[in-house]
């Protein structure tokens, strides 16, 4: 995969950089306020290493999950702003993807200049699974620019026309956040320095069912916390009142569990639990035995033995990967489990990945530095993808 100067003299030349802009907004209407701006801080640099090269840089990004149409409610003006206040530099923005608002901004740009487009799922063409309604919307939007820059590692999963098609049409390269991303995991799956201790949490164990059966051959201990555990407990035969469960997935739990002993990795599961009658923020909360949860009250944290013993198991490594929250770290009184376990990856003597999105957001709201950690990921689900073994395809076709 070829680094941005194989690109050649960009002066003068339209860039089109895919980055990932996706960010928490808090829904106020019209002028939405962006609640974790870390993945435009994550862009910044590949953004205005193109434009001090000279290029006229065309941003193209999405935001959420709109429909294939314009929806102001996820609208990347706000967005624009933002890059806007932290590249120190006006950036031009286009009200729509590839129409006329985006041929006469990207005409308006002179070397150096910067500009966003609208959110690319605005268009249908973007997410479609039909390669030649894809390939389409790519070709327009390479009409708009001279050559491609993949930078958003948080969608290299995707394979969708901003991030592989366009590389088909136009000559290429990864931006550094995309060279960074995969370079940390490489090191996690090649020659991890051992011990090498996975932490996953997060609501859905079926989110996470493909990490963990490749991770049963490669990690040294699998710490599990979370909304999944209530799924692993209920396969050690425990009840688990009125906790998530996935009870479709309780075989396959029970599955891991015994292929776990079997192969001598240790699935470290929490032996108390923080629960509550509601999933409310002022629920009276009680610590309990993860085997003892009582049937009219729900897990929401893991409980202070637990994270003790989960913060003990990854001070202990040398290297470390955690996605997802231990507990509703939102509220106070189930952040707990979250905040020790983001505690400890701070004090690990090694390498400490902090996996993803929510994560990242959980360790930024809890007060925690970017700099107590090894690597922040920008890309949870493209992170997760690459643990699993599987293809990028926004990275596979940037390979000639
Ligand atoms: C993310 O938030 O994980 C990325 O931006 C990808 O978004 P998506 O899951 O909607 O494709």
């Amino acid at each position: 995969m070829a680094a941005i100067s194989s690109l050649g003299d960009l002066r003068g030349r339209r860039v089109l950089v895919r980055s990932d802009l996706n960010v928490p907004l808090d829904g106020a209407l019209p002028f939405p306020g962006i609640t974790d701006d870390g993945r435009i801080r994550a862009a910044v640099p590949t953004i205005s290493a193109l434009a001090a090269a000279g290029a006229r840089v065309v941003v193209v990004a999405h935001l959420g999950r709109p429909k294939g149409a314009p929806d102001p409610a996820y609208s990347l003006a706000p967005v624009a702003e933002r890059l806007s206040e932290l590249l120190g530099a006006p950036v031009a923005f286009a009200s729509d993807t590839v129409g006329p608002s985006a041929s006469a901004t990207v005409a308006g740009l002179v070397d150096g200049d910067v500009a966003v487009l609208e959110n690319v799922r605005f268009n249908p063409g973007e997410t479609s699974k039909d390669d030649a309604e894809r390939g389409a919307f790519a070709a327009e939007l390479a009409s708009l620019a001279d050559a491609f820059v993949s930078d958003g590692f948080g969608v290299v999963h995707r394979k969708q026309a901003s991030v592989y098609d366009v590389a088909l049409l136009l000559p290429h390269a990864m931006g550094s956040l995309v060279e960074a991303e995969i370079s940390v995991l490489r090191r996690l799956t090649e020659a991890p320095e051992r011990p090498y201790v996975v932490v996953l949490g997060g609501s859905k164990v079926s989110d996470k069912l493909a990490v963990i059966d490749n991770l049963l051959e490669k990690a040294d201990t699998l710490v599990i916390g979370g909304g999944m555990v209530f799924t692993f407990l209920a396969a050690q035969g425990h009840g688990v009142g009125s906790s998530l469960l996935e009870s479709d997935q309780i075989p396959v739990c029970a599955e891991y569990l015994k292929r776990a002993e079997a192969s001598g990795v240790r699935i470290l599961l929490p032996s108390d639990v923080v629960v509550a009658p509601a999933f409310a923020a002022d629920s009276p909360a009680t610590v309990v035995a993860a085997g003892a949860i009582p049937n009219d009250q729900m897990g929401l944290d893991i409980g202070p033995e637990s994270a003790a013993a989960f913060g003990a198991a990854i001070r202990e490594a040398r290297t470390v990967f955690w996605n997802g929250p231990m507990g509703v770290f939102e509220f106070p009184a189930f952040a707990e489990g979250t905040r020790v376990v983001a505690q400890a990856l701070t004090e690990v003597d090694g390498l400490s990945v902090v996996g993803g999105g929510d994560s990242a957001a959980a360790v930024r709201q809890l007060g925690f530095a970017d700099s107590a950690f090894g690597h922040i990921s920008t890309g949870g689900g493209a992170s997760l993808e690459y643990l699993e073994g599987k293809t990028l395809p926004g990275i596979d076709v940037l390979k000639d």
